[in-house]
């Protein structure tokens, strides 16, 4: 039976960068959850009798949220449902899935990297056809129907179980529980060289992979152990938990300082790496050498055609505008097409389906290709292991061979997290509002070249979107760039992007905070980062 319930709406309930994302205590009000998934669907055209593909990172409220999609989903209409077992989809997973079955679309339960319990984050996120998230367009139209949402329907189907794989029939539609790994684990194995990796790995290869007791933990199990014969440990932290072990599943150097330390020390392992919690995002890191997300995807790049589903060539490149454009220099020695889109992986999808891009990449550690349409954590790593075992070299060769060939962007991000959300944007203002008057001025003896506000046109279907971060170009090719984030959940966070190029002549080995030092002077002289958030350094360094 369907039944049909009264509502009244939320005013909050707009997607972010990825996702409708707050804490849990916030979707469990009354109705919260419910409303966004019917606003979701009465956003939507046309999926009368279709599939949805569902999952998450298995985060507290995971299995609750699961059961009112199903119940939703019936409810309106949905043919069927596939569901992976025990509600565990990691994010690359989930756009895998919903491409190979032509699903009409995905929703993904996460909140990424953020931590989760009781009291931490959740997120509900829609991602269309191609498998990629859904476009402005959508999100935008989601917001507006959850604003007017008057009623929402249900059906009741009691509680399903999502734990055995197989098939029901309930309210209505099929609800297929599936393996969570085995589709992506075949996927991986399309496109790289196992047969090279194992013997990686049989040459006594030491991986270290923490997956910070997220989602990936059985993929990685699977792929780097099972598949591939990487010792037994090499995984860490395999065991997804609800709250993550009260850890932040955020793969960077301070919430992964262990992993960095390991790497840092004379008997480290060959290789190490991390995964956040929805497992779309990557940490690499060398025998002492840690590798920026930007100089990460520069040298995946440069390197892809080791891996057979590259082994053609790229047909571009595409960058988030405030990662460095290390990758540039790639694009332009390859002779191929270099792309500069907004913050947000959605923003990729375009110049994917158009085949004007095969690889992609941020600074917040997000990599990925043309096989799916959302970052890939996993995929990342699988493409670093592939360069390590063609070229014989360990990831420090690779990495300064890469410099002296295309010289080197220092690079750096610094955060400033939950500042008051009226003095954050005042900064912007008063930024924004004085960049014509900054070309030509110097600070601290940097000369500024210009700045402005950025705006994308997308090349493949016109749209539009502005104010996208705040660009200020130095002469000799620095350059800073100061954003909000999309994705926090408290207050407002500051993102200040530092970027310095060091031609292959130049000095290659410099100490990165070091190398920018003018710089970071430079982004509070000319922002008043000091002066509007009342903090006198960042909080987070990457
Ligand atoms: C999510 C998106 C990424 C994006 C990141 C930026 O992880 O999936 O594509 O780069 O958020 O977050 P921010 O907090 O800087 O808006
Ligand atoms: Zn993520």
């Amino acid at each position: 039976m369907t039944r049909i319930i009264a509502t009244k709406p939320y005013d909050d309930q707009k997607p972010g960068t990825s996702g409708l994302r707050k804490k849990v205590p916030v979707f469990q009000q009354e109705n919260y959850a419910e409303n966004f998934i019917q606003s979701i669907f009465d956003a939507l055209d046309g999926y009368k009798g279709k599939t949805l593909v569902l999952g998450g990172d298995g985060r507290f409220y995971n299995r609750e949220v699961i059961q009112k999609v199903l119940a939703i989903a019936a409810a309106n209409g949905f043919g069927k449902v596939m569901v992976g077992q025990g509600g565990i989809l990691s994010t690359p997973a989930a756009s895998n899935v919903i491409r190979k079955y032509k699903a009409f679309g995905g929703i993904i339960l996460s909140a990424s990297h953020n931590p989760g319990g009781p009291h931490e984050d959740f997120g509900i996120k829609y991602n269309i056809d191609n498998g990629g998230p859904a476009p402005e367009k959508i999100t935008d139209a989601i917001f507006a129907k959850s604003k007017t949402i008057k009623e929402y329907k249900i059906a009741d189907i009691g509680e399903i179980d999502i734990d055995r794989i197989g098939t029901v029939e309930a309210g209505g539609m099929t609800i297929e529980v599936i393996d969570s790994v085995k589709d992506y684990a075949e996927l991986m194995e399309s496109l790289f060289d196992f047969k090279a990796l194992q013997k990686l790995f049989e040459s006594g290869f030491r991986m270290r992979f923490d997956s910070m007791h997220a989602v990936t933990g059985p993929y990685a199990k699977e792929i780097f152990e099972h598949r591939l014969g990487a010792a037994e440990g090499t995984c860490r932290n395999f065991k997804p938990l609800p709250d993550f072990g009260r850890h932040h599943p955020d793969p960077n150097l301070v919430h992964c300082k262990h992993l960095y330390d390991e790497m840092m020390k004379p008997d480290a392992p060959d290789f190490g790496a991390a995964s956040d919690g929805d497992g779309d995002r990557n940490l690499i890191i060398g025998k002492g050498i840690f590798i920026t997300p930007s100089d990460s995807l520069a040298m995946l790049c440069a390197n892809a055609t080791v891996a057979p589903a590259y082994a053609n060539g790229l047909a571009g490149i595409a960058r988030s505008m405030p990662t460095s454009r290390a990758a540039d220099r790639v694009a332009e020695k390859l002779g191929i097409g270099i792309y500069e889109t907004p913050t947000g992986w959605k923003f990729f999808g375009n110049l994917l389906d158009a085949g004007k891009a095969t690889i992609c990449g941020e600074e917040s550690a997000g990599t990925g290709s043309n096989h799916i349409r959302e970052k890939d954590g996993l995929w990342a790593v699988l493409l670093w292991l592939s360069i390590l075992a063609v070229r014989s070299e360990s990831v420090q060769q690779v990495a300064t061979k890469h410099w002296a060939e295309f010289g080197r962007n220092y690079y750096s991000r610094h955060d400033y997290e939950g500042v008051d959300s009226g003095r954050a944007h005042a900064l912007m203002e008063e930024l924004g509002g004085k960049l014509a008057s900054l070309a030509g001025t110097s600070v601290r003896g940097l000369k500024i070249e210009k700045a402005d506000d950025f705006a994308y046109h997308d090349p493949v279907d016109g749209s539009v979107s502005e104010h996208q971060g705040i660009r200020v170009h130095f002469e000799g090719g620095s350059r800073v760039v100061f954003r909000l984030s999309g994705t926090g959940t408290e207050g407002a966070t500051l993102r200040v992007y530092i970027e310095h190029y060091e031609p292959p002549t130049g000095k290659l080995d410099k100490d990165t905070q070091k190398a920018l030092a003018d710089l970071i002077a430079a982004a509070d002289d000319i922002a008043g980062i000091a002066r509007h958030t009342g903090r006198d350094k960042p909080s987070v360094i990457t």
